[in-house]
Formats: C-alpha cells, structure tokens, sequence
C-alpha cells in the first residue's frame, strides 16, 4: 500500500514526510483486478498522468490525492492547504458530469488511461468550481490564449477530490536512467555527503546565461541538480528528447562531474509564473534541495508576469516557512567589454556591449543551421539544436 516515509536522508520534506502513493509491486495485480469494478474516471489529460506521477514518488507531498474542496479553495484563495501549509497550485482530477453520477464518497474510483486503469481513487468529494476565478487567482488571468487558462477551460466541470493510489507510470521509461524519484535523489545526495543543494529548474537548452546562474549558485553550495521539467510542456517549447542531449553534452563538457547531477523532473508546465515558481520550489524541497534558482520570469510565459514578480511571491512567506531558499538572479548576458557574464548588478556597460538574441532570433538562425554565438550558446549545444531545427535530430 502508499505509504508515508518519515525518516528520509537530508532535509525535511514539506509537511515533515513523503507521502508515497504507489502501489507496491506485490499487490499492484490484485488492485488492479480489484478496481475493475469500481465506476472509472478518464485521465484526460497528460498533466493528470503528470500529476499521478508526482503524487506516485511523493513529490508533492504531503498532497496524498487529488484535492478536495476544502483544499483546493483554500490553496487558491491563500496559497496554503486547508491546514495553513503553504502550497501554491491547485492538483486536480476533473470529472464530467456522466462520470460523477456513478461516484459515491467514501467509494472507489479507477482512474484510467487509454482503457487502462492507472491508478485508484478513495473519493472524498465531488464539487464544481469557478474556472475564471481559480484562473484568475492563480495565473493572475482569465486570458485563454494563456496556455495554462486555456487548460483549465479544457477541463471537464467538476473536480473529484481524494487520496490516490497509483498501478502504474505510464512515463516509468521515459529518461529512465535520469528519472530519480524524491527517495532515490535524496539518497544521491546523502552519498555525495552534499549538506547544501541548488536545483536549476528549466524548460528550455541550457544557454549561457541558464549556465552562468547553475555556475554561480554552485559557488554557493556544495551541489547542483540540473533538473529540466519533462512532464509536458507546450508544443512551440523545444521537446524533452532534444534538451536531454543538451544537457548531456554540456554536463560532459562544461560541468565538474563530482559536483552536478541531471535528473528529470516530471511535472507538466502550468506557465503560471509567480505561483508556480513557488510550487516549483516546494516540489524541489521534497527531492531534498535546499536552494532554488529563481531568475527572470520564472516559469512566465509572454508578458503576463512582471520580470521578478516570480522572486517577490517569495517574500510573500515569513523566513522558514517555505522551508527552501530561493537565490534569485537579475537577467544575465553576455557582455563584450567585460568579456564574461553578468547582470545589471555586476555590469556598468550598456545595451550595445551586451549579447542579446530574442527567442524568434535564435528558432531563425537554427532553422537556418546557423550557430548562434558561443557568447549566447556553447557550439556542442547549438549544433544539437540546429539538428532539431532542421529534423535530424
Ligand atoms: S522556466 O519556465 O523553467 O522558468 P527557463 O528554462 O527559460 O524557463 O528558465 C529557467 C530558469 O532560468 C528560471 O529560473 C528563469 O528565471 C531563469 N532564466 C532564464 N534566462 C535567464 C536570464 N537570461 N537571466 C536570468 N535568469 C534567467
């Protein structure tokens, strides 16, 4: 059965123990026969499979399920579970109202996948929401060109709230050899007798000014987790398999191996900029990170978020209360005069010394097969990406 771990190596999970919703292997076949007479529930979506997956490994501890009313509400009216904990994003199952009709609370659900049944639901309640105002609060937009408002939009009317136990990963293979869960990662670290660990949170290929702030948080700890979100990102984002061979490249040339771990983090990307940067940093915390990268716009998409608006949801917590400290950067580049990196804080020269290239510039000059320069992109890294650009990836 889930279980809940409270004696883990390295700091404290969120809530003081990891709450782990899979199943063990033994009994994974009877449940499974076992909930095929329970009424089902449609996993509509990849991020519900995300989220299963996170709830699987105790990565959102100490969520144990889908949240109920109570929980939900209260996480997006004030950023915090029903029991005051700060938490920042809601984690939901939503149901249509065909689904509902034959759930009962305090029965079981099957949640399934493409006929599957992937994991079992203990159905605590059932309740409607209000789409534009949980968009509202949460993404700070009712917009749905926003890729995360347009998801909620998607969604089926009702949200089914309870504790879930999980029959199987439908990602288990993906980037198996990367895919620590919070347990293994943990024990990573303990090996490597870190104390301190900065984990670098990204979408994207690692470019120099992505490689500067990994750099100088490493200044600060004793060690760095490169740990790219593979759970689902939009379709112009560059995909999970190309970033993986980035990453690998530059780790191999670029990084101290005894110093830097690449390890997959399997949520899907909500876009939902300054809370998410919170959630980002919690889910971190139960992986046994003690710091967090936060640089401009974090986790934004277009401009709906304020550059540092990210780094000050931070200060919305009294010291201690996250239980993780952010290390906030300014916008790092290139500059030519001072022939390195830096940021306003650290750089007097003006916009003409510094290397800038906009994302259509550089997807342009990929296309093209034209490496960007090595101020904005390490040639190994581009030459990935010109592949990807160009389909032979
Ligand atoms: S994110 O959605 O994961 O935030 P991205 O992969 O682009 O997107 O960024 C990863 C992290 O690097 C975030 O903390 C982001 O704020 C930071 N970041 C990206 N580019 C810069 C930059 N030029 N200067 C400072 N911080 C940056």
């Amino acid at each position: 059965m889930p279980f809940t771990q409270k004696d883990v190596p390295g700091n404290a999970p969120h809530g003081g123990a990891l709450e782990i919703r899979m199943a063990g292997q033994d009994e994974i076949a009877a449940l499974t026969k076992e909930a095929e007479s329970y009424p089902t529930i449609e996993a509509k979506s990849r991020r519900v499979l995300s989220d299963l997956e996170l709830l699987a490994v105790g990565a959102v501890s100490p969520n144990r399920g889908f949240m109920t009313n109570d929980d939900y509400t209260s996480v997006v009216e004030e950023m915090r579970l029903a029991n005051g904990l700060p938490w920042a994003l809601p984690i939901t199952l939503s149901a249509t109202d065909q689904e509902v009709a034959n759930l009962e609370a305090g029965k079981r659900a099957a949640i399934v996948h493409e006929g599957e049944i992937v994991a079992t639901i203990d159905v605590a309640d059932v309740y409607t929401y209000d789409v534009s105002n949980e968009a509202l609060k949460t993404y700070k937009t009712d917009d749905k060109e926003h890729p995360g408002v347009a998801y909620l939009y998607s969604q089926a009317p009702n949200y089914v709230g309870g504790e879930v136990t999980v029959l199987r990963n439908v990602f288990s293979h993906e980037f198996e050899n990367y895919r620590r869960t919070p347990l293994q990662l943990r024990e990573y670290i303990a090996d490597n007798g870190w104390k301190t660990v900065v984990a670098f949170q990204t979408r994207n290929p690692i470019h120099r000014a992505h490689e500067y702030l990994t750099k100088c948080a490493l200044e600060i700890t004793e060690g760095l987790v490169i740990h790219p979100l593979v759970g689902g990102t939009k379709g112009d984002d560059i995909p999970a398999e190309t970033r993986m061979k980035c990453y690998e490249v530059l780790m191999e040339n670029y990084y101290p191996q005894n110093r830097v771990v690449l390890s997959v983090f399997p949520a899907a990307m909500r876009y939902a900029g300054p809370r998410e940067a919170i959630w980002h940093a919690l889910l971190r915390k139960n992986y046994g990170i003690t710091h967090f990268i936060v640089g401009r716009d974090h986790a934004g998409v277009g401009d709906y978020y304020g550059t540092y608006e990210a780094q000050e949801m931070f200060d919305q917590f009294e010291p201690g209360e996250l239980g993780i400290e952010p290390l906030k950067f300014e916008h790092s580049f290139w500059c030519n005069k001072c022939e390195g990196m830096g940021s306003d804080k650290t750089c007097p020269h003006g916009k003409e010394d510094r290397v800038f290239l906009s994302g259509t510039q550089v997807r342009q000059m990929l296309q093209d097969g034209i490496e960007p320069p090595q101020e904005f992109s390490r040639p190994e890294v581009a030459r990935i990406l010109i592949a990807d650009a160009q389909g032979k990836a």
